[in-house]
């Protein structure tokens, strides 16, 4: 292995929207980094939420060996297989590869069943009891325009909250599903390979609306649209109208940032107080768009008082042995 090079001095992030997003650069990520400039990557994170580096041309080993200078490499995806059998941990996202699976058309599809036109936004893997404490996604081939990604501040949506709803926020728990925010039928042919997958591992969990992080002692807003499917104790009508206000609440424009993605771009977000967004403006385009993502292992959420979230159903998301014998990918 290559001796660590001293990038610290060389260190620059440059905020690049009032609430959320910085850039970084005066690093070359694939060279293994300073135990300094690790710990310095990981305080941005947790003040920016999600860092953006340009020009970095990792192939699948850099972006594993950087992924684990941050933190703990899960599986790729609770459904999703990785790219096996030599890394397991790193998730394809590229629309080809879900239209093998799953069909012609297959996001236009899955745009119609939203239940909210917030739907797309999501916490990764938020159904499960432990999501991903970040995510690290680098694009690989990206169309001239269209594609971008939005990340939303989840610590500045509860922040600007009107006290009494912050109050009300803090003691309710919402149950998390994959595909919660999405009408799909299981007698409809389209959704059934989908479905099957998805039920195949069932993933449940109750988390806090509020989500307390113990590095900082912020709350986030911790709704996934995409995944949330109720608030838990409240009436169906109740919580339909209190989501959809919350939902309102964390896409505002104002705590949110938006990335153009160029080949070589890599993001990491912080999966507890972001939440994000792929725009989805290029399906009809006909161009090719393919990132890889690699997530870290997260811990079990607690609320505003302390308490953890809990499993309905489903094992703690963690490294690849935690999701046993899944379909290869094509
Ligand atoms: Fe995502």
């Amino acid at each position: 292995m290559t001796a660590p090079h001293s990038t610290t001095t060389n260190l620059r992030i440059d905020p690049v929207a009032g609430h959320i997003g910085a850039d970084v650069s005066g690093l070359d990520l694939t060279q293994p980094l300073p135990p300094a400039t690790v710990a310095a990557l990981k305080a941005a994170l947790l003040t920016h939420k999600v860092l953006f580096f340009h020009n970095q041309h990792l192939d699948h080993a850099t972006h594993l060996a950087f992924a684990r200078q941050m933190g703990e490499p899960t599986a790729a995806d609770p459904h999703e297989p990785g790219i096996e059998p030599q890394y397991p941990q790193i998730l394809t996202v590229d629309p080809r590869v879900d239209e093998h699976r799953y069909g012609k058309d297959f996001e236009e599809r899955f745009r119609r069943c939203r239940r909210h036109y917030l739907s797309g936004w999501h916490i990764d893997n938020s159904a499960t009891v432990n999501p991903p404490a970040a995510s690290i996604l680098r694009a690989d081939v990206v169309p001239a325009y269209g594609g971008d990604t939005h990340w939303t501040n989840l610590v500045a949506a509860y922040e600007g909250l009107s006290p009494p709803l912050r109050q009300l926020s803090d003691g309710l728990w919402a149950q998390h599903q994959f595909l919660a925010g999405f009408h799909l039928s299981p007698h409809d042919p389209q959704a059934a390979p989908i479905l099957a997958v998805i039920n195949a591992r069932p993933h449940v969990a109750e988390h806090p609306v509020v989500r307390l992080i113990g590095e900082t002692g912020q709350k986030a807003l911790f709704l996934s649209p995409s995944t949330t499917s109720h608030i838990v104790g409240l009436t169906a009508a109740e919580s339909t109208h209190l989501l959809d206000l919350l939902y309102e609440q964390l896409a505002r424009d104002e705590y949110r940032v938006r990335l153009r993605w160029r080949p070589g771009t890599v993001a990491i977000w912080d999966n507890r107080t972001t939440a994000h967004l792929a725009a989805l403006d290029h399906a009809h385009l006909d161009v090719d768009r393919r990132l890889y993502r690699i997530t870290l292992a997260g811990d079990v959420p607690i609320s505003a008082n302390g308490s953890p979230s809990r499993a309905l159903t489903g094992q703690p998301f963690t490294g690849p042995d935690s999701v046993g014998n899944r379909p290869t990918q094509p």
